[in-house]
């Protein structure tokens, strides 16, 4: 989740960039970098591995009296946090310098192709190609905006990038790539702004414009202009931030649990971000600092959470069986305490939750502290009890969530349990280097897809609109798809208060099937996967018995079309990833319906963030 930050203005640009970057430091603080115009309009870079202050010591008396520039603050992706792979990059011949968010899929296709052409890269950073590929754009006419414009199509994956260049010094060009990873251009008394976060704007400007997907910013001294991908003029209306300090953390959501479900692409970004590398493949767990014999030596997981956190435990249980091979369970830890479960030393028991205090889940754990079990906790909350109880914790890395209905963290949470379960196969020996490989550039595509996944918006809200005055909701799915009809049917009850049940869709035909009428939507999880036509079977079983059927599927797949009332594309993922993508309409859907309702959807009665009573 790196922080960009932006200025041109009459001002000096290096402190604002660098107060800007402070607002900014939460977003990643494993390094930070400037880029700044000085007098003679040639760029000034400064770089420093560590957090801001080392930047700030670094830079302590040297900043020129710049009119713009650029900054960042990086949590590695691709490439260690050294000085190096620091942010700005810039192209070989030092004209133009770029910071990035997000992760440009097929970075090692184009840095082979300028490497063929004789060019050096000196960063082992995916961003460093995006400088070349504008530096060519320049040499060949192009002025910045169009440089950006023709660069964005090359580009694979989501991402926000923000651009310098000498030959146009106090211009700043700001594109937003793919539906992850925000820009947000702020106006000031003769002076604009870009930045990732509305946060690191509020001390400056309450006036913004915030880019969607495709969108460029081109940014100068005396205005902004937008463009779209075919290099069309866009107007822009700018929009006034509220003084609200709460609303204004809201941004431009009417509501935490929109925004945070827009956050998960960056959550995504967040939980692969320092923990996946390409070429080779491979996946780093340092908080995982837990003897290798221990790890090796388990012989059967337990995840325990309440929840949303249950549901995402559940996904986990697949990815440990699936990829290290270990027995493994999954139960809700409120019963799990009491039914006085078979633990021993050689038992991990994975504890996720959102707070880290939910009390039966820390009850779960002491049951397993007395055992003598290996503990790792998937959490949120640096500091909570879990992370104190447990051995080790992977965390979520999603942010505070302030909807008291999670959404966010569960992804966040299945992240990191992919994660752990990879880094666990491979330290077992139960994953070969192509299945890492695989699920590894798998995981890393996955922020783009939510991202896409998101562009359902729109057909979901409409949708909302005409099932909000159902009673009742089946969900169904089977396998990986089972936990997320389990909280597809949780998201719609927790907040619009709709009677909603989730089932495996196999167990249908011994119960459920008798509720099936025209007044019980089925929402059909029917991903392309092994068990895509047993689905739709379950699907037609429902057609017969004249129930209304919203349908799940991946895009490219007709095969419901006709057959189900409603079909929801979502993007082409890897079979085991299916879970990040498919539980996104299962809470937009639940969002607008109650919005439609009218319920109070960031507080839903009785219910509470954290609940600390059994
Ligand atoms: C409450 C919240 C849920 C959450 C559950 C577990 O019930 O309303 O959204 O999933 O607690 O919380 P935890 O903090 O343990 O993940």
């Amino acid at each position: 989740m790196c922080g960009i930050i932006g200025y041109t203005g009459r001002r000096p640009a290096g402190p604002i960039v660098i107060e800007g970057l402070r607002r900014l430091e939460y977003r990643g603080y494993d390094s930070a970098g400037i880029a700044l115009f000085d007098s003679d309009h040639e760029l000034y870079v400064a770089k420093a591995t560590g957090k801001l202050d080392n930047l700030d010591a670094r830079v302590e008396g040297q900043l020129p009296p710049a009119v713009a520039g650029i900054g960042h603050t990086r949590w590695a992706t691709h490439g260690a946090p050294t000085d190096g792979n620091a942010h700005p990059h810039l192209d070989p011949t030092g004209r133009v310098a770029v910071v990035h968010n997000g992760i440009v899929e097929n970075f090692e296709a184009l840095r082979r192709r300028f490497e063929a052409q004789g060019d050096r890269f000196i960063s082992d950073t995916d961003t460093e190609v995006i400088a070349h590929l504008l530096a060519e754009r320049l040499a060949l006419g192009d002025d910045l905006a169009e440089a950006m414009r023709v660069t964005i199509p090359l580009l694979e994956g989501a991402q926000a990038i923000v651009a310098v260049s000498v030959d146009d010094p106090g211009r700043l060009v700001a594109a937003r790539v793919g539906n992850a990873g925000g820009i947000v251009v702020g106006y000031g008394d003769g002076e604009h702004f870009v930045a990732s976060d509305l946060a690191a704007l509020l001390p400056h400007t309450r006036r913004v414009v915030f880019l969607d997907p495709g969108q460029i910013a081109d940014v100068r001294l005396d205005g902004v202009s937008y463009l779209d991908a075919a290099g069309h003029a866009l107007e822009k209306p700018i929009e006034l931030q509220p003084f609200d300090p709460v609303a204004a953390v809201k941004g431009r959501y009417k509501h935490f649990m929109l925004k945070e479900i827009h956050e998960q692409p960056d959550v995504a970004l967040d939980g692969v971000r320092g923990r996946y590398s390409t070429d080779p493949a491979r996946i780093e767990l340092p908080e995982l600092a837990i003897d290798r014999t221990r790890l090796e030596r388990i012989q059967r997981v337990v995840l325990v959470g309440m929840g949303t956190s249950m549901h995402s435990a559940t996904v986990g249980r697949h990815y440990i069986e699936r990829f290290a091979r270990i027995p493994a369970e999954v139960d809700n830890a409120a019963e799990f305490r009491y039914r006085e479960p078979v633990l021993d030393d050689r038992t991990l028991v994975i504890s996720v939750a959102q707070s880290g205090e939910t009390v039966d889940t820390l009850w779960a754990m002491e049951e397993a502290r007395r055992a003598g079990c290996l503990q790792v906790a998937i959490c949120n909350t640096p500091g909570s009890q879990a992370t104190r109880v447990a051995d080790a914790t992977v965390f979520m890395r999603a942010g505070p969530e302030i909807a008291v209905a999670s959404t966010k963290t569960m992804v966040g949470s299945m992240v990191a349990l992919h994660a752990l379960a990879l880094h666990l196969g491979h330290l077992r020996g139960t994953l070969t280097p192509d299945q890492l490989s695989e699920q590894v550039t798998g995981a890393l595509h996955i922020p783009s897809a939510i991202g896409d996944a998101l562009l359902l918006e729109e057909a979901i809200e409409e949708l909302a609109g005409r099932y909000a005055e159902y009673e009742d909701f089946l969900f169904l799915g089977r396998g990986l798809a089972y936990p997320m009809a389990l909280e597809g049917a949780l998201k719609l009850k927790e907040v619009s208060y709709i009677h909603a049940e989730g089932y495996a869709a196999g167990e249908m035909k011994h119960g459920p099937i008798a509720l099936i009428d025209e007044h019980m939507p089925v929402v059909a999880v029917a991903l392309d996967d092994d068990l895509h036509d047993k689905m739709r079977s379950n699907i037609e079983q429902v057609k017969a018995r004249r129930g209304r059927v919203i349908a799940l599927v991946t895009e490219g797949d007709t095969s419901l079309d006709g057959v189900a009332d409603d079909v929801l594309a979502l993007p082409r993922v890897l079979p085991a990833l299916q879970p990040l993508v498919a539980v996104i309409p299962m809470q937009l859907l639940s969002y607008y319906i109650a919005v439609r309702r009218g319920a109070d959807v960031d507080q839903p009665r009785n219910l509470a963030k954290t609940v600390t009573v059994e």
